[in-house]
């Protein structure tokens, strides 16, 4: 999880190249999917000068008459919604009109692919199509989802749209919040909920049918359960699976299946007239701005959805947007119609998402600032411009830095087809994109690449090995991941010492299993029970796993600046956030007291959640809480345990290099650790974050001996006597091992001598 100060709003306003940095980052990183993906060379071409689209007037007049026409048409669909009941809404989508088909051809097969257009009604209505129908009178309709906010957004509207509270016939599951009941019927979750599931059913008997949504989207979880529901499928003869798409491949689907039917949802878009940049844009977040603006002021009615890389670029989008509409509206004495700004992206508290899908009251054009998010999980009505970056952030394992890294890339040709098809949903739109058509033709990858060729498969090996598959490599992948990924990711767990010598599950790594962590992040857990500190290992974990916890309004940058650093501990910021929930703690969680320090509620409320999860699934493996008071060195040590991956050197004034691949990072501002006077010589950070610069996220002083103590297959303190007496024991060790291989190969081959 990235947690972003908002700093990097700042940061960004000042306009530093992003581009820039970006490329040096692939010079440093040296990765293979920069090479394939071309990211360099089109680097090159976004430094030259910046151009926007459609401002001399490639739209003509004629054309906008025919534009306004279309656009009555699709005000009637608008209205149509506004004033029919949900009931009636339903009937309208294109999957109606083959509902009776559909069910058919899924009582005839035990597994079918659906496409259909986004919008046309999959994720919504199959599943009520399957309870109307009776499947779930013995099981439960599930229903899977990549992203956590779809999951969430869309049991919600299922259940408005059946008239039963959330939780009850329908609900949702993600990670560390579960909301269904024993009523629950409809299930929607994220793929991870799933895959997480099968550990302790693994014939997931509960469910009679499982509609894997999205799976164009090729997640990874969603690619493993592909592998495991097809065994499923194999076994449980009453079950049924129904894999959806938004997008051609299906074929690849069905085949992986046995060639199961591709049933075709049939489709109802408008045409979408898109226009390219004439020459690569420099400064895309700008050109967005600029863009946005000039439809508002010059285009007829029509809301517009802008698809930017993340939170950071959002919100400074966003905030631009609204200082130019303010300046608008000042210059124009108050005439200028309003532009209701709105960001969306999965970090954001739910009730501003829920915002996107309102209707503005005065009339106001709405202009959606969206990750790939609103690609093809959320489909708002009403968007008639889109406004394409071309760039989306992608998980990227890299393996100069032996880790995962959300990274921005330009996205492919189908996903740029699906972000301009959002423009015709209501009436015929217009796509702009910002790049240019050679680029989209030459530049661009047809497909993106499946997420598990290009993350780190810790969790994945982790859970497969739990499921006793043995040999990885015979794994049945759709698109099996790089032998080297699976390797580096097995070399990782065996450092962690979730992995034996043999590659099977060691102790450790059946109760790493347990918790939907990431694997260092579960070490850590068992890390602190092992130092007795666990009880402050835990409120930092849960602390890591939500939105970032420090408010801090424009308007008040000074003040919640200082407030901030009131909880600072100068050692660490891990430690910054285990005083904040203590402090919140002693305080009886109270929520003024949060608007007193500039904290935000609902993220510590959400890490309470998370925390008391915790400590359930830790009550189930019988570990005792333990806690080492205010003694919280040892809890640093716990900490440098398990992140010695990211263990990083001093270089110069806030600058550090990470001590096993001489990665750059730096110290970001808002660190506890930034400013402190001397800044540390060694330390460990959770994550880097590639804005302007490579920071490090949440870092922690360290004493090195102990990176060399915890992480010997890494370090070693040189010239220390304690080191000399361990290097020559482990030679020893070595050679003895060495030796007893040679005496079992000599003592096989005189055996299959014998046998001849
Ligand atoms: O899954 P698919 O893209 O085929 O469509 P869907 O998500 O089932 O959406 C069907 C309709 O429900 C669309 O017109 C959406 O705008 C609407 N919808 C909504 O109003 N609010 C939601 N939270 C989800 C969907
Ligand atoms: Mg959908």
């Amino acid at each position: 999880i990235s947690r972003k100060g908002s700093k990097l709003v700042r940061e960004i306003h000042e306009k530093q190249s992003i581009s820039k940095s970006r490329q040096r980052f692939w010079e440093l990183a040296g990765s293979k999917l920069g090479d394939i993906l071309g990211v360099e060379k089109s680097t090159e071409q976004i430094d030259a000068d910046t151009a926007v689209v459609g401002e001399d007037g490639e739209v003509d007049f004629k054309e906008d008459a025919k534009f306004a026409q279309h656009l009555k048409k699709g005000e009637a669909v608008s209205d149509f919604a506004k004033s029919n009941s949900l009931a009636q809404q339903r009937q309208y989508l294109p999957i109606f009109s083959v509902r009776d088909e559909l069910l058919q051809v899924v009582r005839e097969n035990q597994v079918v692919v659906v496409v259909g257009e986004t919008g046309s009604g999959k994720t919504t209505q199959l599943t009520q199509y399957l309870h109307e129908e009776g499947y779930t009178n013995n099981g439960i309709v599930g229903c899977t989802q990549p992203r956590r906010v779809a999951a969430m957004s869309v049991a919600k509207r299922v259940s408005e749209e059946m008239e039963t509270e959330l939780g009850d016939l329908v609900g949702y599951a993600i990670r560390f919040e579960d909301v269904t009941g024993p009523k629950t019927v409809i299930k929607y979750m994220t793929d991870g909920v799933l895959l997480r599931e099968t550990l302790k059913d693994a014939d997931l008997d509960k469910y009679r049918v499982v509609v894997m949504d999205e799976a164009h989207e090729r997640s990874l979880n969603t690619d493993v359960l592909f592998g495991i529901l097809k065994k499923v499928v194999a076994r449980r003869r009453d079950f049924k699976l129904i894999v959806t798409s938004a997008t051609l491949d299906a074929q690849k689907f069905s085949n992986f299946f046995g060639s199961v039917p591709i049933f075709r949802i049939p489709g109802r878009t408008f045409p979408v007239q898109i226009l390219y940049s004439k020459s690569p844009c420099e400064d895309y977040v700008e050109a967005a701005v600029k863009q946005a603006m000039t439809i508002h002021i010059t285009r007829p009615p029509g809301d517009i959805l802008i698809f930017m890389t993340g939170q950071d670029e959002i919100e400074a989008t966003c905030y631009a947007l609204s200082e130019r509409m303010q300046h608008l509206v000042s210059t124009t004495s108050g005439k200028a119609r309003n532009l209701l700004i709105l960001p969306m992206y999965s970090q954001l508290p739910a009730d501003l998402q829920a915002k996107i899908f309102e209707k503005p009251e005065d009339g106001a054009r709405k202009c959606i600032v969206a990750t790939n998010i609103a690609e093809t999980s959320l489909t708002v009505d009403g968007i008639y411009y889109v406004i394409d970056t071309g760039y989306g952030k992608m998980k990227v394992y890299n393996p100069r830095m032996g880790m995962d890294a959300l990274q921005v890339f330009p996205v492919s040709r189908a996903a740029a087809d699906q972000r301009a098809g959002r423009a015709g949903r209501t009436g015929p739109g217009t796509c702009y994109r910002l790049y240019t058509e050679n680029a989209y033709l030459d530049e661009m990858l047809a497909q993106p690449v499946p997420e598990i060729q290009r993350t780190n498969l810790g969790n994945v090996v982790l859970l497969l090995k739990s499921l006793n598959v043995e040999n990885l490599l015979d794994f049945d992948f759709m698109d099996p991941p790089p032998q080297d990924n699976i390797v580096n990711s097995m070399y990782q767990l065996w450092v962690l010492g979730a992995l034996s010598n043999t590659g099977s599950l060691t102790n450790v790594g059946w109760k790493m299993v347990e918790f939907p962590l990431d694997p260092p992040l579960a070490k850590m857990l068992l890390i602190g029970e092992r130092f007795k500190c666990l009880n402050e290992v835990v409120t930092i974990i849960s602390m890591l796993s939500v939105p970032s916890v420090f408010f801090r309004p424009k308007d008040r940058a000074k003040e919640s600046d200082d407030a901030r650093e009131k909880f600072f501990v100068s050692e660490s910021d891990h430690l910054t956030l285990l005083n904040v929930y203590q402090q919140w703690k002693a305080n009886e969680y109270r929520g003024d007291w949060c608007n007193d320090h500039y904290l935000q509620l609902k993220a510590l409320q959400k890490a309470r959640e998370v925390r008391s999860q915790l400590l359930d699934i830790l009550k189930t493996l019988k570990i005792g809480l333990s806690s080492c008071g205010p003694n919280w060195d040892i809890v640093r040590k716990a900490i440098c345990s398990t992140y010695f991956h990211n263990a990083a050197r001093m270089k110069g004034v806030g600058e550090y290099v990470n001590c096993r691949n001489g990665m750059p990072c730096h110290l970001h501002p808002s660190s506890a650790l930034y400013g402190s006077g001397d800044m540390p010589d060694y330390v460990v950070y959770h994550e880097l974050i590639l804005t302007t610069k490579e920071y490090m996220q949440c870092v922690t002083c360290v004493d090195p001996r102990w990176l060399a103590e915890l992480g010997p297959m890494f370090f070693s303190v040189k010239d220390s006597d304690t080191s000399m007496l361990e290097q020559t024991k482990k030679r020893k060790d070595e050679k003895s091992v060495m030796e007893e291989e040679i005496e079992r190969l000599i003592k096989e081959e005189a055996e299959a001598e014998m046998r001849k």
